[in-house]
């Protein structure tokens, strides 16, 4: 081991910061977060340095720096462009054993800066031993990803409640088994959830009755976003995770599927137009049997749950039988479709507002009120609407919007085979009958999809062209 990573307590300790610009400016933030006394010593400060040291009772010496500024220090820093004096820094230092780090200059440094992922009291530091910040840089943006901010008050939680759990359980065996427990389970996910006082109450009930076990699990409705993995959110990836079961939908992609816990029971429960292929009532069933067996279960849905997505109803559900949930929302299909379609679904020149509407009518008779939809200066995107686009644009027509209307239709959004078929009103009919894209698909109506051209990015489509057929 190169270096040995040790947790410094600075907090009323002073530091000297050799240096008054940029670099001497982060080093400051950070020393201060840690409750350090700075005394910083430079020809000019930053004016933002100035003002931090400042607000933080630390001191600036306009000047030349002196070796007797190192007396009484706990730690020194250089952060100076001048090469001679950032070593002199670095020889009174270890002449006076006081830890000396010279800013991105190892061979002048007694001690080095990790890069820092910080959920106080939780505190990551990660180190290359100066080989390559870089990858240290990497792995914490990993790692960023994988902790939720909420870590700092679960860690907060905990500490407050140490004692208490010391008092219960005699033998350090106990406690940590207890501990292992609170942190994977109940108490821990009400605080992921912003509930910190029912964290609370929990977790006190769990310490007098010595047991931390739930007989209820939790279901966490998912969005799972439109097919892109990469576009699902950090806490989607962590629910599926760490779920026991998960329920999915036709519309969640393998690749997302695939970022589930290996050993999680996945459950299809997917629903086909016109042909269920779980009633709703009895995936409802499903969520309530699984959690009340203590599992956690993800209700894995494509998109965001709450748009079109019946994730109102299911949790309805879950209310009335007792079943703790969270809900996590997803990139819906309107969102992501036309972002990867180059198609703004608002701009200043041409749509004010958006609306998303279904395209799922029953009988094919329409319930839309066209006359809103027709209006102008706004997007109108269709979800459901593949197989009645023609009437759709039969009532749109109708109504008086204007036939050179530009629209598209954005097919298998966000995935290798998405396909973006543009037109307008009057010919997009006999376009799609002639491309045949596929569903799931969604449809743009208003003059942002105009831009579709200049904008396509994504796949092949911004390759050859806008148009399919
Ligand atoms: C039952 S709705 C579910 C919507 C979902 N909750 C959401 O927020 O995106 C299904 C419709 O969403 C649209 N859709 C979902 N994923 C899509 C994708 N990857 N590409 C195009 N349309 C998609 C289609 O209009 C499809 O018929």
């Amino acid at each position: 081991m190169e270096y040995l990573p040790l947790f410094f307590d600075l907090k009323g300790r002073q530091v000297l910061l050799v240096g008054g610009g940029d670099v001497a400016l982060r080093k400051a933030r950070l020393l201060i977060r840690a409750g350090a006394q700075i005394t910083v010593v430079s020809l000019d400060v930053h004016p933002e340095l100035q003002a931090l040291l400042e607000e933080s009772h630390g001191q600036i010496i306009i000047g030349e720096y002196v070796s007797g500024l190192i007396l009484g220090k706990t730690l020194v820093l250089a952060a100076t462009d001048d090469e001679q004096l950032n070593e002199q820094v670095y020889h009174d230092a270890v002449a006076a054993n006081v830890p000396v780090n010279v800013v991105d200059n190892p061979p002048l440094c007694t001690f080095i800066f990790p890069a820092i992922v910080d959920r106080s009291p939780i505190v990551i530091g990660i180190s290359s031993g100066g080989q390559s910040p870089v990858l240290a840089r990497l792995l914490r943006s990993k790692l960023e990803s994988q902790i939720p901010v909420s870590f700092s008050r679960l860690g907060q939680l905990v500490g407050r409640l140490r004692d208490k759990v010391k008092a219960r359980f005699n033998s350090v065996n106990e406690r940590r088994v207890f501990w292992e427990k609170v942190l994977n389970g109940q108490v821990a996910e009400r605080v992921f959830a912003g509930q910190d006082a029912e964290a609370e109450a929990l977790l006190l009930a769990q310490i007098e009755a010595g047991n931390p076990d739930s007989q209820v699990g939790e279901v966490y409705l998912v969005g799972a976003g439109p097919g892109d993995p990469e576009l699902l959110t950090f806490k989607a990836l962590r629910l599926m995770q760490q779920a026991d079961i998960v329920l999915y939908d036709r519309l969640v992609s393998a690749e997302v599927l695939e970022m589930c816990r290996r050993d999680a029971d996945l459950i299809y429960v997917g629903k086909k137009r016109d042909h269920h292929a779980v009633p709703q009532q009895d995936i409802n069933k499903l969520l309530i049997e699984h959690a009340r067996a203590g599992k956690r279960v993800v209700r894995l849905k494509g998109g965001d749950p709450f748009i079109f997505g019946r994730g109102g109803e299911e949790l309805e559900e879950l209310k009335a039988a007792g079943i703790p949930f969270q809900v996590v929302p997803g990139i819906t299909a309107a969102s992501a479709c036309s972002t990867y379609g180059g198609i703004p679904l608002t701009h200043r020149n041409y749509a004010q507002s958006v609306k998303f509407v279904t395209g799922q009518l029953k009988n094919r008779t329409s319930d839309l009120n066209f006359e809103e939809l027709i209006q102008p200066n706004q997007t109108i995107v269709f979800y459901m609407g593949l197989h009645t686009l023609d009437v759709l644009v039969s009532g749109l027509l109708s109504h008086g919007k204007p036939e050179n209307t530009p629209i598209a239709i954005v097919s298998q959004g966000t995935s290798v085979q998405q396909k973006v078929l543009t037109g307008v009103l009057s010919n997009i009919v006999e376009r799609q009958n002639q491309a045949q894209l596929e569903a799931p698909a969604i449809i743009i109506v208003g003059e942002v999809v105009s831009l579709q051209e200049k904008l396509a990015w994504f796949g092949q489509q911004a390759l050859v062209g806008p148009q399919v057929n």
